[in-house]
């Protein structure tokens, strides 16, 4: 029997209204010991972490003995503007922040760094200190004063209390202040802090939430994501839970846990490119990242396929038998992934014939889903950090699911929780709205699908390898698609920039693309979209159909299942008659739908199973030039963040 999942000390105190003021947060964070001017390395981080979070940002430095901080609510560019009006003095250690709100306001007070009431503790800090409350009771009634609504603030006045319990000589003082506050801390947590008095350490430490350090040539760093710091680096340390990491000019980096421990650092090499982190020339993140997936399905196939018409996953915990073993496949994901997750269902039990189902991550865990040792649950991630993806992975191992990450950041917790692994190899993602990250984890879903097809002696090498050929002629089928874009931008600009909602309609992978095309114009024009199975829409949705409605319709080769063609065809005619504009995503030489649409966007003709990785990219591109079309932020768009890491 499993039982029912029990309520978070956070649950707990959010049904006391203990959290009403609390601030939990999923940001970027930086940090910085070396001989470089800190506030610049860490300015320059923020602006490559800005995509994690944009309600506030702040930096802090040390400088002869004193800590200096600048901080402003909204975007890094307000902070750069107070920071050209008051300039930080020249320091070689620094931290910053940048923040995204699920409580509270975003304003000047509660952005980040938060110092201590002496001034001598800087701290910056993702997450949330679950029992914050008791925390900061028991320090006002030591006679501290609050400066801010954070939890954060707590654990800066409690370092400093700490720091000056710990024995004036003690050679580490700051890592030992630090490592009994943590022990004190519960919730997810990644700090990053600085003391006045020790102008060459910085500490960082984490527990449920991200934190990576970078070692450069007399210099170090730490960052949420190795993005912070790979202009300067390509040497990374992978940190642990409840680990902490002390970085010191002259001895380096040192990780322990929080019992004390010393710890191996585990290094790796980053081996996204610097340039991934800049525009190239684009006006927007997006557009450069949608350019880039013709390479990125490539790259995400290359090498992958072993003599046997296997896979070669990354990191293999997992046994040819234990894939054998599986008797029933689910997988979790959020967002746009759980979109991938719905076209590797298609592809999964058509290639396999295991039963597999798809489910929200955030739904997952609440529900008692049927888990046992015969069960692969695929969770997939960009990021790696999605905390309702990794919290419903956590569910299915603990009821003996095997796990298999499908992620596109090395390094991450997801896949360091897994089983076994596959990279998809999209590289740095900077855009909140996902794009080239959604074509590798569907190409990583095929390869896959196709893995256990062939180990469980469904297909032989040789219809494997067919399907991968098929696959590898993908990135040129992306590239035509790319080149055709011109009227669909004209259409976005001209006709589309000022409705009030658009419909989207698919049936079989054409649905998850419909809701993926819905989901991109939601996140990104603000406008009312839906998607639906095509087929439903008879059923209810229908009613929103009046004169002029833009409706768009993923529509499957003539070529293709059965009578799928026919019957989307149908379905097309249906809005038209009550007045729906129609823009019809078809094959290139599919006529029959020419009379019925307002508008024909053609794709190259490929597999059914496949064709997801081109209808999905005119709707990538008609959400991003409404978008600009409307003068709205394409790469951050308002309320959101790149990595929810919070539940
Ligand atoms: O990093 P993840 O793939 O786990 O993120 C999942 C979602 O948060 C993400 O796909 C989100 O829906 C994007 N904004 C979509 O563009």
């Amino acid at each position: 029997m499993i039982p029912p999942a029990c309520p978070t000390p956070l649950q707990v105190a959010a049904a006391r209204g203990q959290l009403a003021s609390t601030l939990v947060r999923m940001c970027g964070i930086v940090g910085y010991v070396g001989p470089q001017q800190a506030g610049d390395v860490v300015m320059e981080g923020l602006r490559r972490l800005e995509y994690r979070g944009y309600d506030s940002a702040g930096v802090a430095i040390v400088a002869d003995g004193e800590l200096h901080q600048r901080k402003k609510a909204g975007k890094l560019a307000n902070l750069s503007a107070e920071l050209s009006s008051a300039p930080l003095p020249a320091s070689t250690i620094g931290m910053g922040h940048t923040r995204w709100a699920t409580h509270g306001k975003p304003n000047d007070r509660n952005a980040h760094p938060h110092t201590s009431h002496t001034g001598h503790v800087a701290v910056v800090h993702n997450g949330i200190i679950e029992n914050f409350a008791g925390l900061r009771d028991e320090l006002e009634s030591r006679g501290v004063e609050m400066s801010s609504d954070t939890d954060t603030e707590v654990v800066a006045h409690l370092v400093d209390e700490s720091y000056e319990r710990v024995p004036a000589d003690h050679p580490t003082r700051l890592r030992e202040a630090v490592r009994r506050v943590c022990n004190l801390l519960e919730g997810a947590f990644t700090l990053v802090i600085t003391h006045a008095a020790e102008p060459d350490t910085i500490i960082g430490a984490r527990r449920n939430s991200p934190l990576v350090a970078g070692v450069g040539d007399g210099e170090y760093f730490l960052g949420s994501d190795v993005a912070a710091f790979i202009a300067q680096t390509r040497e990374a340390i992978e940190l642990g839970q409840d680990q902490i990491c002390e970085l010191h000019r002259e001895r380096g980096i040192t990780v322990t846990t929080f019992d004390g421990g010393a710890v191996e650092p585990v290094h790796y090499t980053i081996d996204w490119d610097d340039a991934a982190a800049e525009k190239g020339g684009y006006d927007w993140f997006m557009l450069k990242e949608i350019a880039e997936q013709p390479a990125v399905v490539a790259d995400t196939i290359r090498g992958r396929l072993t003599d046997t018409g296997g896979i070669a996953l990354d990191e293999v915990r997992l046994s040819d038998q234990d894939f054998r073993d599986i008797t029933k496949i689910f997988i979790i994901a959020c967002g746009t992934s759980s979109y991938a997750g719905m076209i590797a269902k298609y592809a999964i039990e058509h290639w396999t014939r295991i039963p597999c189902e798809v489910e929200l991550a955030s739904e997952f865990r609440y529900r008692d889903p049927v888990l046992d040792r015969s069960t692969l649950v695929i969770a997939i991630s960009q990021s790696g950090e999605t905390m309702d993806t990794l919290m419903a992975l956590r569910h299915a191992k603990s009821q003996h699911a095997k796990i298999l990450g499908i992620c596109n950041t090395v390094g991450s917790t997801i896949p360091r929780e897994s089983d076994a692994v596959l990279y998809t190899r999209a590289g740095v993602e900077i855009a909140v709205a996902s794009t080239k990250a959604f074509l590798a984890q569907i190409v990583a879903c095929y390869l896959i699908a196709l893995h256990l097809a062939s180990v469980r002696g469904v297909k032989w090498g040789d219809e494997v390898a067919a399907i991968v050929d098929q696959i590898r002629s993908m990135p040129d089928a992306v590239e035509r698609v790319l080149d055709t874009m011109e009227p669909v931008r004209t259409l976005a600009r001209t006709e589309l920039a000022d409705v009030q909602q658009m419909l989207f309609l698919g049936r079989h992978v054409g649905y998850p693309i419909a809701l993926e095309g819905a989901l991109k114009l939601k996140e990104l024009a603000y406008l009312h979209a839906e998607g639906f199975a095509a087929g439903e829409l008879k059923h209810g949705p229908i009613a929103l159909v009046s004169e002029g409605t833009p409706v768009v319709v993923v529509c499957p080769s003539p070529l293709g299942r059965d009578s799928l063609h026919s019957k989307v065809v149908s379905n097309i005619q249906e809005v038209r008659a009550r007045g729906a504009r129609t823009i019809v995503i078809a094959e290139e030489g599919d006529e029959l739908v020419t009379p019925y649409a307002d508008h024909v966007i053609r794709v190259p003709r490929c597999p059914v199973l496949l064709a997801p990785l081109v209808t999905a990219v005119p709707l990538q591109v008609l959400a991003c030039e409404i978008a600009a079309a409307k003068g709205l932020d394409v790469d951050q768009p308002r309320n959101l963040a790149k990595s929810v890491t919070v539940e």
